[in-house]
């Protein structure tokens, strides 16, 4: 086992980017950002740096804002404007010196929004709603005018992701967000181009990235993070967005990030599970990457995320074959120096324990884990304002 868990920690190069390693931070909002221009901070930037220091191959960004109208929480990042460039050079020069590479996660939050986020404009989603599932908002309907701009709204995201020295931008379909939404038939009931069978619901998808393509070139890495089942009974399934996956790949993606679900599914199957153990129920996505990885084979990376928690479990994923890249969230939450940790041969699996306390930090500055705090009372040292 130990020569397989060492392959984990070899260089590799994957969906176009040569990382240090397997390991990777999956995307995830911390607050750290200005509410109104959704500015990075000197504190969210610290973070990162501490990340890169961890040992991590790359860090994905939390998830940026591509429009005026597209915010979905507070004091999430923005990249609307030309102006927030600079942002991007500042993440980059956080964790690039230290040997990490950066993916900018960008993102359009329609119906499923916090109400609480400052943003220009009106919540709206692919087909008009009294209340979304999740915060209640009522949804207006995106209008073809709309949507045409949106897609180019991520275009330009990315293209300002590329100016300002990521290493790959990451598109966000998972979890419920606007790309999401539309293949979901919870939210997608339009009867336009954009609606009707799971293919049809999946061309803006596929619009977006040829858009984001033609601002980028060929050549920059183009990732996707999907839910590839909607995790519903009756919804799209694994079949569905692993065939969504294997399209996406051949009109020129370099990564797929396979996650699954939504907060509107219920806590059961929600991306951020609750109460995941090492060696019993880790990787809960693990089939679902499979799958996608026997569509796309050597043609793209194929990252997985979903309750990873010990290095013995990712190394078995990763003599299976069922994906390349291997991603964590809520346990670098938690500890940052993780992948050191691991690397440096103390085994034991993340001190994480699911249970999503951190999402309840929100209001105390950066989003942080409160249960290593109280696990290390006198001991723990946290970031100014934490
Ligand atoms: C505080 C928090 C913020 C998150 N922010 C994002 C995000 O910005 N984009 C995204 O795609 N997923 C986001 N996620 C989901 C995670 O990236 C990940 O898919 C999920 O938590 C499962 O992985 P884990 O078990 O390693 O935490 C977030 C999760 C948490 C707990
Ligand atoms: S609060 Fe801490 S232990 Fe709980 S899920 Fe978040 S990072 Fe993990």
């Amino acid at each position: 086992m130990e020569k397989q868990i060492a392959r984990l920690f070899e260089p590799v190069e994957a969906g176009g980017i040569l990382f240090r390693n397997r390991l990777m931070r999956s995307a995830t909002w911390l607050a750290g950002c200005t509410e109104v221009s959704g500015e990075v901070t000197k504190l969210l930037l610290s973070r990162y740096a501490e990340l890169a220091a961890g040992g991590l191959g790359g860090v994905i960004s939390g998830y940026a804002n591509v429009s005026s109208d597209g915010r979905a929480q507070v004091r999430q990042m923005n990249i609307d404007t030309d102006e927030r460039i600079p942002d991007v050079q500042k993440l980059a020069g956080a964790v690039q010196p230290l040997g990490a590479r950066l993916i900018l996660q960008i993102a359009y939050g329609g119906a499923v929004s916090n109400p609480a986020a400052v943003r220009l404009g009106s919540i709206k989603g692919p087909s008009a709603m009294e209340k979304d599932p999740v915060f209640g908002n009522r949804v207006e309907v995106l209008t073809e005018s709309d949507i045409e701009r949106i897609i180019r709204d991520f275009a330009s995201a990315a293209r300002r992701a590329k100016e300002g020295g990521a290493d790959g931008v990451q598109l966000h379909g998972a979890h419920g967000y606007l790309l999401m939404q539309f293949l979901s038939a919870v939210f997608n009931r339009r009867t336009d181009r954009w609606g009707g069978d799971f293919d049809s619901r999946s061309s803006i998808l596929l619009a977006v990235q040829e858009e984001v393509k033609s601002a980028v070139g060929p050549d920059f890495p183009v990732w996707w993070k999907l839910s590839v089942s909607e995790e519903r009974d009756g919804g799209y399934t694994a079949e569905d967005g692993s065939r969504l996956a294997e399209r996406l790949v051949a009109a020129g993606a370099h990564g797929i990030e396979v996650s699954g679900g939504a907060r509107y599914v219920g806590v059961e199957r929600t991306n951020s599970r609750l109460g995941t153990r090492a060696g019993i129920d880790e990787g809960y996505f693990a089939a679902h990457a499979a799958m996608v990885k026997a569509r796309v084979r050597k043609r793209a990376a194929v990252a997985l995320v979903g309750g990873l928690k010990s290095p013995h479990t990712i190394a078995r994923f990763l003599e299976d074959g069922v994906a390349d890249l291997f991603s964590l969230c809520r346990p670098l939450i938690a500890e940052s120096d993780l992948v050191n940790r691991w690397a440096e041969g103390d085994l034991r699996p993340a001190e994480c324990i699911s249970c999503n306390a951190c999402f309840k930090t929100v209001s105390d500055g950066l989003i942080h884990c409160p249960v290593m705090k109280q696990l290390h009372e006198g001991t723990w040292e946290p970031l100014p304002e934490c």
